[in-house]
């Protein structure tokens, strides 16, 4: 029993590291339904981040189809680097370059909100703080000594500090969906197989009592 506690006490730093290195997270209600705060958060992720960050496993295609968007609306604001909308968004910056710049190269962010967690993202998105020994002049909270530059900064002083983190959870339940684009349907088909089974249940019953009539 002692060795027990005492292995789950040890449990307890390692808890802590895995859920963002002791930063307290902010909580983001995001909903994957809400098509308009998705083509906002597209909006927002095609003008602010796609410069620096590829999302090599999103079609334009299928951004189109899912956010019910208008091909020619995708192409005009999402796609810098292509006409064909079979593509998927690749970074046009060149990996040597960025390396240089920042230290490291910006990782793709197809998969970033299932890899770090939706509240990570957010919390990251709006933790950039002031902080002269940094080479940009800015530091992280939930990201300590981070090389990404606080690219949202200007955007935080038009808006405010509200509008502003509505903005971020846009951009959050957009990458959400990149991670994960069949979130929705998944659940709406989840919900059908259930009922579906319920109804398999009343003539699997009567059935059953059908068979063992005789035998009681
Ligand atoms: C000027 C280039 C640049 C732009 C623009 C940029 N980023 Fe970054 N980003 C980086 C770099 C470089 C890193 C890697 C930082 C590191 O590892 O120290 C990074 C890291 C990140 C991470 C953390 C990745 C991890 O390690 O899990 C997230 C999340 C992220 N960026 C999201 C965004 C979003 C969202 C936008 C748009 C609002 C954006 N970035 C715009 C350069 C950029």
């Amino acid at each position: 029993m002692k060795k027990v506690i005492v292995f789950l006490l040890m449990c307890i730093p390692g808890l802590v590291v895995a859920s963002g290195g002791g930063a307290k997270l902010e909580h983001v209600q995001i909903d994957a339904k809400d098509l308009e705060s998705l083509k906002r958060g597209a909006d927002l992720f095609y003008s602010y981040c796609s410069g620096c960050h590829s999302t090599k496993y999103v079609r334009y295609e299928r951004i189109a189809t899912d956010l019910n968007l208008a091909e020619a609306y995708v192409k005009e604001n999402y796609m810098f680097n292509t006409e064909n909308l079979g593509e998927v968004a690749l970074s046009s910056m060149p990996a040597d370059l960025s390396k240089g710049w920042f230290g490291t190269t910006p990782p793709d962010m197809s998969l970033e909100a299932n890899l770090r967690g939706e509240d990570w993202v957010y919390s990251y998105l709006i933790g950039f703080y002031e902080d002269e020994s940094r080479p940009f002049k800015y530091n992280n909270h939930v990201f300590k000594d981070v090389g990404m530059p606080n690219v949202l900064e200007g955007l935080k002083q038009e808006l405010g500090e509200e509008k502003f983190k509505a903005a971020v959870t846009d951009v959050t339940n957009y990458m959400a969906y990149m991670a994960d684009p069949v979130k929705v349907e998944r659940e709406a088909l989840g919900i059908k197989v259930i009922i579906f089974l319920f109804i398999l249940l009343i003539p699997a019953y009567l059935l059953k009592k059908e068979y063992w009539k005789d035998i009681h």
